[in-house]
């Protein structure tokens, strides 16, 4: 840390490193699906950072103590240089992971990320077939190439992860989901529930599933794991419940600005990857230090610790295993970024979660309904 960052800072103002980087290398992505978490108009981070740029942020990020590093978008692949980013990546000492759909894989550029040193891939998926990976993701091709390459990744020596974003529209398909991973050999699959930002946040009634739709998905998965451990099978099953149906927010990101760090495409650094829906300027590593926007700036520093807390989170017992939940959750829902998250039982504002529940009730069930992440789409919403 520089002096001038230190004295900002406080010197031992118990702020640690960020041990996580994502690099969100591109908003662009072939897919369209309706529950993406880029903003509603990424149309318009059009510039994203180059080659030399990229490769300073994670030295940047490197030296000042980060570990991990996710590549992620949009979709990373749309990148050509993203095996130069790997193998710099390698070289700096990071721990490398791929988080892609899979779309613009193949046999060739699996090998040649392997070659540059990529140690973790996962593809996520969308259905259990093809009809309804196809009306969520907006491409009839995606589901046969992601399986192809589920299959070519785990050829190539990598553990196969598969994510599947869960929603109303597979979640009673979930043993056939699961049945599918099985079949295809994965090591570690993450039913992963949708989450309500961005693209997810808009479709929000069409997406969310009822209690009983949760509550099934949940008990298939328990059986799933128990014939999975009878067959001597280890494949590692994750079912992460939705937040709306939790007693008790997530604590997410591990803190604000505790841990992780987002670049965007353009050079936001952002303390998550929803951060820009926050009404919030978020510095640009192109006119700033990753380190000075990370110990110093006014965004990362604005929800560290508890003194910004409102009642009840500040006289709470559990403040700091939650943090009091998710700052772009408490905004998206309420409109302050500050407030305790709603999804907490002892949040004032909660009756907001159980009315979200309440519709998602009632009868939403057509894919057709939902608004697919297209530029054009982008570019409506946000006129204005
Ligand atoms: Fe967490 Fe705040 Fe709820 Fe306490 S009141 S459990 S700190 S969100
Ligand atoms: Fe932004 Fe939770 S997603 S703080």
């Amino acid at each position: 840390m520089t002096d001038d960052v230190r004295t900002r800072t406080g010197g031992a103002s118990g702020i640690g490193p960020p041990l996580w980087l994502l690099a969100e290398l591109t908003y662009r992505c072939p897919l369209q699906c309706p529950y993406c978490s880029n903003p509603l108009d990424f149309a318009r981070y059009r510039d994203e950072l180059d080659t030399d740029a990229w490769i300073d942020v994670m030295r940047q990020a490197r030296a000042m103590g980060a570990v991990q590093l996710g590549f992620s978008g949009g979709e990373p692949l749309v990148r050509r240089d993203l095996e130069t980013l790997v193998d710099e990546a390698r070289r700096l000492g990071f721990y490398t992971n791929l988080i892609t759909s899979g779309v613009g894989l193949d046999e060739a550029r699996i090998a040649a990320l392997r070659e540059a040193g990529l140690d973790h891939i996962q593809i996520s998926l969308q259905a259990a077939d093809a009809e309804v990976a196809a009306a969520v993701a907006g491409s009839a091709k995606a589901h046969a190439g992601k399986m192809a390459m589920a299959r070519a990744v785990k050829a190539a020596g990598y553990p196969m992860v598969l994510n599947v974003v869960l929603h109303r529209h597979n979640i009673d398909d979930i043993d056939r989901v699961i049945a599918l991973c099985d079949d295809l050999g994965a090591d570690v699959v993450e039913l992963a529930s949708c989450q309500y930002y961005g693209w997810a946040k808009l479709n929000r009634a069409g997406l969310l599933p009822s209690r009983t739709q949760v509550e099934r998905a949940e008990e298939v998965a328990r059986q799933w794991r128990e014939r999975l451990a009878a067959r001597g099978r280890d494949m590692r099953l994750l079912f992460v419940v939705p937040d709306y149906h939790a007693e008790r927010p997530k604590a997410c990101m591990g803190g604000w600005g505790a841990i992780f760090m987002t670049v965007a495409p353009d050079g936001s650094v952002l303390p998550c990857h929803s951060a820009r829906e926050l009404p919030m300027d978020f510095p640009d590593v192109r006119e700033r230090a990753l380190e000075d926007i990370w110990y110093a700036s006014e965004a990362f520093n604005r929800f560290r610790g508890d003194a910004w807390m409102p009642e009840p989170c500040r006289g709470c017992s559990e403040r700091h295993q939650d943090h009091g939940g998710c700052r772009c959750q408490a905004y998206l829902l309420t409109g302050d970024p500050a407030a305790t998250d709603p999804v907490c039982s002892k949040s004032p504002r909660h009756e907001l979660i159980v009315q979200a529940l309440d519709e998602s009730s009632a009868d939403h069930r057509e894919v057709e309904g939902l608004i697919s992440r297209h530029a054009r789409n982008s570019r409506i919403l946000c006129r204005g």
